[in-house]
């Protein structure tokens, strides 16, 4: 077992895996379970706890900064693209700011275990979506690493996939038998090593390995071993067929050396892996295509005293892709949309009723901008151009957006007031189209909403001369500053004539809804007469 206990992230270091041996097994874990006084006692960190106790003010780790003055988002990104500007540790410095987290920081390892486990299966969600890649088999060791394993499966079974799971060493502890409680609630099969198939490939499009995380040196014990060799034989098969479940790896490909990486060679080779709290210096060698950061947990001061230069989070994700996502074949990206059917019999008589009912499922499902519409115009010449605005209010009316009434849409718009409106939501597999005809709105509707936005925004709507050539970004900048400081007593900024509002008029909608092996749902609505009524016809049209 010795190989095991250093396996684990607890493993503070490999200086200590004889004491650790001595000791227990409670700390063969990634995240220290609270460390044991004669664990501590064999540690020395100069000035760590007074580092932590005393978080040293911010400064230039801007990975964990979103201060002004401080890199762009956008910048750190950039130069996060590329591996070698990020930070990698020794498997000291990882277990000492595991040591760290589980102490002086006040984390327990439930808490970490929980957030790690739900990285993995963010991350895992990012690159395999379960309509494709629904079938999923956690390998889990007997240490903290399995324990996200388990964790990560629980949510994958929440996202949607259909998660089973090998857990050959069970570690009694409560921790890890609330695990296995949970994913037997969820009725998430436990297959043991006897009964999986030979051919791993037959029964699973994902193997998540979360056998050994990151201490591991020496070789692989039963039936450790056989399941490294399995996982090793998907790739030579991968070479002969043409699919095999791909593998993701929590934190340390099982077999690797921590700091060394694949030593022979010939060990697992991931396709995905998810680094946990910070790469250990084994994933430089990682050559998959998909290397995710997860355990958005870290505090500044570790990063502070780290200097961890690592990718930010982006929104309110769990994970972060770290390095240039894979060269795609844009042709071979295509989704298979699974939603429920969308029948004439079910929709509304009324295509705004309609609309409102979509627009609110789409609020509701928490898409970003669902109010985003694609704007098609064309001028006089026949040119059709299209461009992005908000949708800032719906009714029998029409469908209203706001802008500049001497850009180039508006231009196209005088010329020709025929224009489409476009919504793509994207988590919801539907699409509208709005066709109809133009009018700006009263300037009162306009003044009304102007003085409604930020002073920001009211202030930038002045600045530009919207879709005319500007000399350079500092040009804006200044007559943005100056009428900063002119509105400075907070005085009403007046609505600049040439900005306001637009109406569009429907004379057609479509509703799309994308179906399985595109069989999709299009509902087109048009206007027609009935017993000298104007109503809207509801014809189908072929995918
Ligand atoms: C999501 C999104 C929303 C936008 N909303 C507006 C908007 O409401 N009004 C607007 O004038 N421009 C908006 N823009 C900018 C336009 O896409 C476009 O760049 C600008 O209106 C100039 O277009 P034009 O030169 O074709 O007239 C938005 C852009 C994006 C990406």
């Amino acid at each position: 077992m010795w190989w095991l206990l250093r396996k684990g992230r607890t493993m503070t270091c490999l200086l200590f895996t004889q004491s650790l041996l001595l000791t227990s097994n409670a700390h063969s874990y990634s995240y220290i379970s609270k460390p044991s006084r004669s664990f501590h006692n064999h540690i020395h960190y100069p000035n760590l706890s007074s580092a932590f106790l005393h978080p040293i003010a911010s400064s230039a780790i801007f990975a964990f900064s979103s201060k002004p003055g401080s890199e762009s988002r956008t910048g750190s990104l950039k130069s996060m693209q590329n591996p070698e500007s990020i930070s990698y540790l020794t498997q000291r410095e990882a277990a000492e700011i595991d040591e760290a987290l589980m102490g002086p920081l006040g984390f327990s390892v439930d808490q970490l275990m929980e957030l790690a486990g739900l990285s993995v299966a963010a991350a895992i969600t990012e690159v395999y979506k379960p309509s494709e890649h629904n079938r999923v088999l956690a390998i889990c060791g007997p240490g903290n690493n399995g324990g996200d394993g388990l964790v990560a499966a629980r949510h994958l079974h929440h996202f949607g996939y259909k998660p089973a799971i090998c857990y050959p060493k069970r570690t009694p502890k409560a921790l890890y038998d609330g695990l296995v409680t949970q994913l037997e609630s969820l009725s998430v099969p436990f297959i043991s090593v006897e009964d999986l198939p030979l051919d791993l490939s037959e029964g699973f499009d994902i193997i998540v390995d979360a056998m050994f995380g990151f201490s591991y040196h020496g070789f692989p014990r039963p039936p450790f071993d056989g399941l490294i060799q399995m996982l090793i034989s998907l790739r030579n098969y991968d070479q002969t067929r043409q699919k095999s479940p791909v593998i993701v790896s929590v934190d340390i490909p099982s077999g690797w050396h921590v700091e060394e990486g694949d030593v022979g060679g010939e060990g697992i080779k991931p396709d995905m892996l998810v680094s946990l709290t910070a790469p250990k210096l084994c994933a430089k060698k990682f050559s998959g295509p998909h290397h995710f950061l997860g355990g958005r947990f870290v505090p500044p001061v570790i990063a502070e005293k780290y200097k961890l230069r690592l990718p930010p989070y982006p929104g309110t994700s769990m994970c972060v892709r770290i390095g240039k996502p894979p060269k795609i074949d844009v042709s071979a990206l295509r989704e298979n949309y699974i939603s429920p059917e969308f029948l004439e019999e079910e929709v509304g008589s009324d295509p705004i009723d309609q609309f409102r009912k979509w627009f609110e499922e789409a609020v509701g499902a928490g898409l970003r901008e669902p109010n985003a519409m694609a704007l098609s115009t064309a001028g006089k010449n026949g040119n059709v151009s299209s461009r992005m605005v908000l949708l800032k209010g719906f009714d029998e009316n029409g469908f209203v957006w706001y802008t500049n009434y001497e850009s180039r849409k508006a231009r196209e718009l005088s010329e020709n007031p025929h224009a489409s409106l476009l919504f793509y939501w994207d988590g919801l597999n539907r699409q509208v189209r709005v066709e109809g005809s133009v009018q700006k709105v009263p300037d009162k509707e306009s003044e009304q909403y102007f003085h409604g936005r930020p002073r920001g925004s009211q202030i930038g709507a002045i600045v530009s001369n919207q879709s005319t050539v500007v000399p350079g970004r500092n040009v804006l900048y200044e007559l943005y500053k100056e009428l900063e400081e002119k509105y400075s007593d907070g005085s009403v900024i007046p609505k600049p004539k040439h900005w306001g509002g637009y109406r569009l008029k429907p004379e057609l909608f479509e509703f799309w809804q994308g179906q399985k092996s595109r069989l999709h749902d299009r509902l087109r609505y048009s206007p027609e007469e009935s017993n000298g009524k104007r109503a809207w016809k509801i014809d189908r049209l072929a995918p």
